[in-house]
């Protein structure tokens, strides 16, 4: 019988729901939802399948030990009985990530520069070689979460965040998180075969991750490493089959996907990166302001990330709204028009009736992606 782990895999906020439909999918059983986070249990072929295709989770934790924490000794002295040689050479790298929300530690560095040196320190006693440090691509990156008194370390199998899929090879001013983008298609309800459209489409996030979905590309498809690749009990038959199993199902399902945006160093840069990802025949972009626009398809999803006067000064963003609403009331009706932002005042003066809204992050910005359906 193959061994059950309890793992963890993060997201973002308001994407829970949607990354424990997608973990159940993959064969993840006793699903939890935590808070940007679900808990479940699966193998390890369920832990590598999950890296390779949820497109709403950040990272997968593997977990190594648990124990209470009320004093700051306790973290030294417990990170120093795990076995670090198991999962990782002397000769290797590391880094830490933490986390903290307790009065025994004052901030998150200091728990990952005390983790650092636990760790360090039983090579040196043990073997006389160290591990050095590398922020960026580690070999092994830990993951330390303080809360409540109780210490969990875990292990990060992703290694970089899954939001970096691989495919941006040139960004533009604001982009959107891709796992947030991936999330919004699917909570849009978008059906895969209506045309989807992004009138402001910037370097192209959310028109590539609705074609990967629409095309069944796996989300890590285009990412050259996971960090389970660098471990020491990196199975290398169960990957290469995970992934060829997950290829086999990417489709040429015929679906229009289209895009434009008012700037063409925007433009440029969305089929710079769709170009990449080998979707230009599925997505076509064009140089446009969204007011000169009509449609070049049958109705569809409209999904747009306009500026919220954030990352992108707006000089009139009451009147950028309205103008958003005006457009979509003259030009687009039949359509189904999501619309993420921060402003919730600008919002209101789409003066349309939202048919729904939801609430999402976009970084540390509350956001809402709301609905407007224009029948
Ligand atoms: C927040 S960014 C979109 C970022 C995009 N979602 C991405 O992932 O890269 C907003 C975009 O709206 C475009 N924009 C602003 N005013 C516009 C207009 N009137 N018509 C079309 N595009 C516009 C900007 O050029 C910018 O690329």
């Amino acid at each position: 019988m193959k061994e059950k782990i309890i793992y963890t895999a993060k997201t973002l906020a308001g994407m829970e729901e949607l990354l424990q439909q997608e973990l159940l999918a993959i064969g993840a059983e006793n699903t939890q939802l935590l808070k940007r986070a679900v808990a479940f249990e699966g193998s390890k072929e369920v832990l590598y399948r999950g890296n390779y295709s949820c497109r709403t989770a950040l990272r997968f934790l593997v977990p190594v030990k648990t124990f209470p924490i009320t004093k700051q000794e306790d973290l030294y002295e417990n990170i120093k009985t795990i076995p670090w040689e198991d999962y990782l050479e002397g000769s290797g790298t590391l880094a830490v990530d933490a986390v903290n929300s307790t009065s025994v530690f004052t901030n998150s560095q200091y728990v990952a520069l005390k983790t650092k040196d636990a760790v360090v320190d039983r090579y040196r006693e043990r073997t006389g070689n160290r591990p050095s440090i590398n922020l960026d691509d580690p070999d092994l990156r830990i993951n330390i979460h303080i809360y409540k008194e109780t210490c969990n370390v875990s292990l990060d199998s992703s290694g970089s965040s899954l939001h970096k899929r691989g495919y941006r090879k040139v960004t533009g001013p604001a982009p959107l998180n891709e796992v947030l983008a991936a999330g919004l298609v699917q909570l849009s309800g978008w059906n895969k075969t209506v045309p989807l459209y992004d009138p402001m489409c910037g370097s192209g996030t959310i028109l590539i991750e609705a074609a990967m979905l629409a095309r069944n590309i796996p989300a890590g498809y285009f990412r050259p490493v996971f960090g389970f690749q660098r471990w020491k009990d990196f199975d290398e038959k169960l990957w290469d089959r995970v992934k060829a199993e997950e290829n086999a199902k990417i489709n040429d399902a015929a679906v229009t996907i289209s895009g434009s945006d008012k700037a063409s160093r925007a433009v440029a840069t969305a089929l710079e990166n769709i170009a990449f990802a080998k979707l230009t025949d599925t997505i076509k972009v064009t140089a446009a302001a969204f007011e000169y626009t009509v449609p070049t398809s049958d109705p569809g999803v409209i999904i747009c990330n306009p500026p919220y006067d954030e990352r992108l000064q707006i000089d009139d963003i009451i009147g950028f709204y309205k103008q958003i609403g005006d457009v979509l009331k003259k030009n687009y009706k039949g359509y189904e028009a999501w619309i993420i932002s921060s402003d919730l005042k600008a919002l209101k003066f789409i003066g349309l009736h939202p048919s729904k809204k939801i609430t999402v992050f976009n970084g540390p910005l509350e956001c809402r992606f709301v609905r407007f359906s224009l029948y």
